[in-house]
């Protein structure tokens, strides 16, 4: 998503300094170009290595380096930028640029940038909630500035309340919507994730390596281009993405039902959950023992939830994902005539760097049209990408 863009990171003087650091860890794993700026008082937080050997460049400290005005000077620093992104941001920065001033560099760069600024204010509960930061705060937001709101909780000075930095995965989220076209805004997606799981007894249950990361990817991107997302997950091990409405479910008949809820509000339908195809035909109320020395499991099947919404598409465009170990094309082919689908995402799970809990995904996307793309190797919040813009395609039809 951040593919090819630069960004420069802003750290000023704060304790949570500390958490710039996985923030930019976020952006660079998204293959973003990163040049951070620090204050003198963030420099007492963290050292500049940290972040130089992070980012991959060396961090910028001063308005009148000679080693570094020949290559980035404050101007070119802001010039370049695509997104200026502070994190965080003291009650002395947003002071300074609410009244203009500017007297280092990262004060002189964000007053020299004509890219979107990014402000993420962190701070003590009584200077955050003071007359003066909060007139300097409203006078930000009026002259176009972005401003992502602290968080209450637990402050490091002991006090609790609001003015803690929000999670790097928050501020990263936030960052992909500035970057990103908003081309889905008003459009209502449903996407589902994960696994799904069957319960045999109170202690056991019949599931798959769904790791849900794909599903989530394309919920993260899709709200990061402006849609109204509703995301009904299978139990992962992964926290719900920032802007998402994000709905838990256990089982496929559990998944059905929240699915049934929602089809009629929506626009598009992604089904990248793997629901299970069966579940126990009865579930033990008790622990199973083990008496015998065989054991037979019977199975009744699940309802196939993406071919029952195709049989009652009233307009949505309807995506399945194909799973395939053999006959990817054929067998993906299959289930998009059979559930009546617009558009198939076919994976050969056992292809290098494809399928279960792989960061990366590669995928074949067939249409009701009869058209096939192959798409190469890419993380899997780029082939989100890539797929939301085949449905942007759709959608203007
Ligand atoms: N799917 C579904 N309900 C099921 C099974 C699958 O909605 N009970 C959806 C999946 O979310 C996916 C698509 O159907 O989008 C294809 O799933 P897949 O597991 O690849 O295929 P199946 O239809 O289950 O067929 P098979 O297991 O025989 O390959």
């Amino acid at each position: 998503m951040l593919y090819g863009k630069t960004i420069v990171l802003g750290v000023s003087g704060g304790i949570a300094a500390y958490k710039a650091v996985e923030l930019l860890r976020l952006l660079t794993k998204a293959r973003a170009e990163v040049h951070v700026v620090m204050t003198k008082n963030a420099r007492e937080f963290v050292t500049p290595l940290t972040f130089q050997t992070l980012s991959h460049h060396p961090v910028h400290t001063e308005m009148f380096d000679l080693n570094q005005e020949q290559e980035i000077g404050h101007i070119s620093l802001a010039d370049r930028a695509d997104l200026f992104l502070v994190a965080p941001a003291t009650a002395n920065l947003i002071g300074k640029l609410a009244n203009g001033l500017a007297d280092d560099l990262l004060s002189t760069s964000l007053m020299a940038t004509k890219a979107p600024v990014l402000l993420c204010p962190a701070m003590n509960t009584n200077m955050y909630e003071n007359v003066h930061y909060q007139r300097n705060h409203r006078l930000l937001v009026a002259d176009g500035y972005h401003l992502l709101e602290p968080i209450s909780g637990d402050l490091a000075c002991g006090w609790q309340g609001a003015g803690k930095l929000p999670d790097p995965q928050q501020i990263f989220a936030e960052a992909c919507r500035l970057l990103a076209p908003a081309d889905l805004t008003g459009v209502r997606l449903l996407i589902t994730a994960g696994p799904t799981r069957e319960e045999l007894d109170p202690v056991r249950y019949l599931s798959n390596y769904s790791s849900g990361k794909m599903g989530y990817a394309i919920a993260r991107v899709a709200a990061a281009r402006g849609a109204a997302v509703t995301l009904i997950s299978g139990p992962v091990a992964l926290s719900a993405p920032a802007g998402v409405k994000t709905l838990q479910v256990t089982s496929a008949l559990e998944m059905q039902s929240v699915l049934n809820e929602n089809y009629a509000e929506v626009d598009v339908v992604i089904m990248a959950a793997a629901v299970a195809d069966y579940r126990p035909a009865h579930k033990a109320e008790q622990k199973i023992k083990k008496n015998t020395s065989e054991f037979s499991l019977s199975l009744e099947r699940n309802p196939d939830l993406l071919a029952e919404l195709g049989q009652r598409k009233t307009g949505q465009i309807l995506v399945g994902f194909a799973a395939e170990t053999e006959n990817l094309v054929a067998n993906a082919t299959t289930k998009l005539k059979n559930k009546n689908l617009d558009l198939i995402v076919a994976n050969d799970i056992t292809a290098e760097g494809a399928g279960f809990g792989s960061e990366t995904n590669l995928v074949k996307l067939l249409f009701a049209d009869g058209r096939q793309e192959e798409l190469p190797l890419l993380s899997k919040d780029e082939v989100a990408a890539q797929l939301l813009n085949r449905i942007v395609l759709l959608l203007k039809k």
